[in-house]
């Protein structure tokens, strides 16, 4: 059987400075003492290339988003070239914030994700039900829908992560209990091998909303748990090591 390595990813969102990335030097230390996980941050546009210096070999270092060109009249946006030469290898598409803000619909997300792939970044493609979804018991089918729309056919090639983040649980304290992670992490599981056969085997399924250092180890041994995005936790290395270590250790 193909073992999934564990991936502990950290979206600073609109946070961070060229001051905070001492914080990079902390976690970095720690993802080298951790070979069998795999590592990364994903700062704001801003601080990707200065954040790279600092990462070393052992820590990857993304974007939380791009745009479906690689160049072009698009005021304001970032190509997944521009990002590959800041020296950065994956990109978060499909947050949910953004779902929201920016108003991106599965389409975009697939489109930008097809351009990250292609490009071979490392691609965290978002997806997660509402707290109304969820209280009218909706949240698979919402998830099988953001997962049919969402994810480009390159997949099946590319490096693809899937990452399962319930908004209610976003930023909230609140943290989806392990028999629900188990049953939406398998329902993605299942469609990812419907839709890509062994490969969808293969993809990495984290979960996300909440992850914290006392909580990281109890969800990291759920099945087809396969990491975390994490986001408040992920800002201090004193926060995220525990989680690196969390993933070192399931
Ligand atoms: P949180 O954010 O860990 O602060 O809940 C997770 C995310 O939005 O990726």
């Amino acid at each position: 059987m193909h073992v999934r390595r564990k991936l502990a990813a950290g979206n600073w969102k609109m946070n961070g400075s060229i001051a905070q990335l001492a914080e990079i030097v902390g976690i970095q230390e720690a993802a080298k003492a951790a070979p069998g996980v795999n590592v990364a941050i994903c700062p704001p546009f801003t601080l990707l290339a200065a954040a790279v210096t600092r990462a070393g070999g052992h820590l990857l270092i993304g974007a939380q988003d791009c745009h479906p060109r690689p160049s072009g009249a698009h005021t304001g946006c970032v190509s997944v070239p521009m990002i590959k030469e800041a020296g950065a290898r994956a990109v978060i598409v499909g947050h949910s914030e953004r779902r929201t803000d920016q108003h991106e619909s599965d389409a975009d997300v697939r489109a930008k994700a097809a351009a990250a792939l292609a490009e071979g970044l490392l691609t965290i493609v978002c997806v997660g039900e509402s707290a109304d979804q969820r209280d009218t018991g909706t949240q698979l089918e919402v998830v099988a829908r953001q997962l049919q729309g969402s994810l480009p056919d390159l997949a099946r090639d590319g490096e693809l992560v899937i990452a399962y983040e319930p908004i209610w649980a976003i930023g909230t304290g609140k943290v989806a209990t392990p028999a629900d992670v188990a049953q939406m992490h398998a329902a993605i599981r299942g469609e990812l091998v419907q839709r890509f056969g062994d490969a969808g085997g293969r993809i990495r399924i984290l979960y996300g909303g909440s992850v914290k250092g006392d909580n990281a180890a109890e969800l990291f041994a759920v099945p087809d748990v396969d990491g975390a995005l994490v986001g408040g936790a992920s800002l201090t290395a004193d926060k995220f090591v525990p989680i690196i270590k969390a993933a070192a250790a399931a």
